[in-house]
This record gives structure tokens, C-alpha cells and sequence, in this order.
């Protein structure tokens, strides 16, 4: 079964122009779902929706069965869903601890501490730089650390919106590695990306998404080989291998 199910799933910033326009995803437990799709297309939107952060208009968003549509963001965390945005996804100007402690402040109070051990347990590049202000950190880092904040509050399933933005091929490689990391742990993935390559090298299944509705499901793998998808919506040749 499902543990994210999003149905026909209509959203918008104004009232009466969609911009989500009836998209559906689902994903399993532990499983990484990729969402490509050229600029502009609305995957941003759709997942920023599916958090509870753009106006949803129609379709159904369920939860381990459990009907969130029109929860609102800050519910939808504590149920179990966890979004990072593309940017400002760190308070710049707090160290690296202070920000996993601002994150985990919905724990009960006794569990925050232990926590936070255990995140810099999962990752040790933040452990070491625990007393830095987070806006000192690499670009890397900087993404782990919004990924540590999401997963302090032990979410069933993860959506970012490209992790990958402007970090370098190394960083990317670093980045990815922890998700699959995470998602061995039994986490769901939800992953929009640009870099369509690293993305369904560590995806189950993938959707391309075009104006606001999904144009393509499969397994990641075969949507990397299917020539009329790359150079439709994914804007580059498939290089000859
Ligand atoms: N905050 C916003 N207010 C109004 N329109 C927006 C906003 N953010 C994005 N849009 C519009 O929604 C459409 C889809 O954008 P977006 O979801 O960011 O696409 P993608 O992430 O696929 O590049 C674009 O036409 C964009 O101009
Ligand atoms: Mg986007």
C-alpha cells in the first residue's frame, strides 16, 4: 500500500488559476519516487501543495490512508509528512545545533537532546561543525543540514525540491548517497529534481511532470533510457554509452 497518495490534485497560488492541474503520485514505503519535469512545469507547486504551502482547489492528498488534503502545514509535519524547500531551508544566522534544536522543538522536550545526537550520529560533517553558524557551512552541508532538520521529527515520508541546486558533482554525489542512505532506514523519498541523471540513479520510479499534470510514470531506470523523454522534457541528448 501507498503511504502517499495524491489523487487528481488541483492548486494554485490565485483563486481560479491552477497551476497544478490535476496531477497524481503515489509512493510506497521506502521507496524513492523522482519527479522531473522541464521549468516552469509545476513541481515545485505540486509538491509545495502536497505540504500544505499552495492552495489546494481539488484532488486528495492521503497519508498512510489517512486523508490530509486541506491539513495545514505545520499539522502536516507532525503527522508525518516532511517537506525542505529549495531555499531558505536553514536559519543562516543560528549555529547548526541551534537549528536542529529549532527543528525538533514540536518533540516532546525530552527527546530533543537524544535527537539531535542521533542526527549528527547520521551525519558527522554536521556533527563536527555543531557550533558554526549554519550560513558558514558549504553548500553541501547546508542541504544536509535542512535534510537533518526534516528527519529530526521522524517523518514517514520526505519530499525536497532540488537538493541538488547548485552544489557541484561531488556535493550532488554526497547528497544523494545520504538520501539512499535514509531511505534504506525505511524512509519514503520524494524527490524533485533538475539533475534527472543523479536523481533516477537512486530512484524506484519516476513521474515527468508537463503543465501541471504527470505525462510519464515508470521505473527510474527505464525513463533514463527512453530517448523521446530525455530530449522532451528532460532538455538534454542521452549521451551514447
Ligand atoms: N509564489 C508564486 N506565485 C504565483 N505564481 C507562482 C509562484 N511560484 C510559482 N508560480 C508559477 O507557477 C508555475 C510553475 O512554477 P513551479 O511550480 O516553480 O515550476 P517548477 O518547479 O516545475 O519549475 C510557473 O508559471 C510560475 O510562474
Ligand atoms: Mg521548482
Amino acid at each position: 500500500m501507498s503511504i502517499l497518495q495524491v489523487s487528481a490534485l488541483v492548486a494554485g497560488y490565485e483563486p481560479g488559476l491552477s497551476i497544478v492541474k490535476g496531477a497524481s503520485m503515489h509512493a510506497a514505503e521506502a521507496e524513492i519516487v523522482v519527479i522531473l519535469g522541464p521549468n516552469g512545469a509545476g513541481k515545485s507547486s505540486f509538491i509545495k501543495a502536497i505540504a500544505g504551502l499552495v492552495p489546494i482547489s481539488g484532488g486528495q492528498v492521503l497519508l498512510d490512508g489517512r486523508d490530509i488534503t486541506m491539513v495545514p502545514a505545520h499539522l502536516k509535519i507532525r503527522q508525518g509528512l516532511a517537506f525542505v524547500p529549495q531555499t531558505e531551508n536553514i536559519f543562516p544566522l543560528m549555529t547548526v545545533e541551534e537549528n536542529l534544536h529549532v527543528a525538533g522543538g514540536i518533540l516532546p522536550r525530552p527527546e530533543v537532546a537524544p535527537r539531535i545526537a542521533e542526527m549528527f550520529d547520521t551525519f558527522p560533517d554536521l556533527a563536527r561543525q555543531r557550533a558554526l553558524m549554519a550560513g558558514s557551512l558549504s553548500g553541501g552541508q547546508r542541504q544536509m543540514l535542512a535534510v537533518a532538520r526534516a528527519l529530526i521529527v521522524r517523518p514517514r515520508v520526505l519530499m525536497l525540491d532540488e537538493p541538488s541546486a547548485g552544489l557541484s558533482p561531488k556535493l550532488v554525489e554526497q547528497v544523494f548517497a545520504q538520501l539512499s542512505a535514509i531511505r534504506q532506514a525505511g524512509l519514503t523519498i520524494v524527490l524533485v529534481e533538475q539533475n534527472a541523471r543523479a536523481a533516477l540513479a537512486i530512484g524506484d520510479r519516476a513521474y515527468v511532470l508537463v503543465e501541471g499534470r504527470e505525462a510519464h510514470e515508470g521505473p527510474a531506470k527505464t525513463l533514463w533510457d527512453n530517448p523521446l523523454i530525455a530530449e522532451l522534457y528532460l532538455g538534454h541528448r542521452k549521451e551514447a554509452s
